[in-house]
């Protein structure tokens, strides 16, 4: 994987949640890493968005890697998570930021069964056929993330694009290996636990415009389940 630059402007506070695929590599497992046990939560394509920080401080216990192509937006996430964590009380050491393509990364880094929930929210749809290969909801790359999910882990995606919705719908079925949480694989348009949903800057932006948000909520079948 390619050495991503860093950034002179950061501060050591800010780039003590930068992770480097090969430092992970190095450290071993996640767990190594952070020192400590937890369930693992993976966000692919957080942009600029706080929702991964904002679930890192409401789960203290839980470990919470976020991925991100763009390094301008992976540098804004550090500091974000730097001024959005100072002084708070409960602040854990549980949160990291990967300046990463995830396609290279996911199946790099992270052990197969090893996440309890991974999250993709609002990744490009990529509409024109020659970028086809870049759309996140494809069957190829949901089957990896599939594969890196714990039994019973939570796959949650959200899509305010109704094309892609379709696409991810058709990729979703194919995997044999996911159930949906809401019945048959398909959207539902309200998130399915308004009390545990964090809404995102794309979100936010679409809901505003009166675009409908399709929410897919998955569970990883275990492999003994009948
Ligand atoms: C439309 S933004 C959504 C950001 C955020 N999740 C939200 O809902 O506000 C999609 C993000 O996914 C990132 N992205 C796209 N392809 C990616 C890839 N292969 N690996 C990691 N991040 C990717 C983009 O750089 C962008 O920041």
């Amino acid at each position: 994987m390619t050495r991503l630059r860093r950034h002179r402007s950061l501060t050591d506070n800010q780039q003590s949640r930068d992770i480097h695929p090969q430092e992970l590599l190095r450290a071993g497992d996640w767990h190594q890493h952070f020192g400590k046990s937890g369930d693992i939560w993976l966000e692919v394509g957080t942009g600029k968005d706080t929702h991964l920080i904002e679930r890192s401080i409401l789960n203290p216990d839980d470990l919470h890697v976020g991925l991100e192509l763009t390094r301008k937006k992976f540098e804004m996430m550090l500091r974000k998570a730097d001024s959005l964590t100072q002084g708070l009380p409960n602040a854990t050491d549980n949160l990291r930021f990967m300046n990463a393509d995830a396609f290279q990364a996911v199946d790099a880094c992270f052990k197969n069964a090893s996440l309890s929930g991974a999250f993709i929210l609002f990744p490009d749809p990529w509409p024109k056929k020659r970028h086809k290969a870049r759309r996140l909801l494809q069957k190829s790359f949901l089957q990896l993330i599939t594969t890196k999910l714990a039994p019973d882990a939570v796959f949650e995606i959200r899509t305010d694009d109704p094309d892609y919705a379709v696409q991810a719908k058709a990729a979703l079925s194919e995997i044999s290996e996911l159930r949906s949480l809401t019945g048959s694989i398909d959207w539902i348009h309200e998130p399915l636990d308004p009390t545990n949903h964090v809404e995102t800057l794309f979100e936010s932006k679409f809901k505003k415009r009166g675009l409908k948000i399709h929410h897919f909520y998955l569970s990883r079948i275990p492999d003994d389940s009948p």
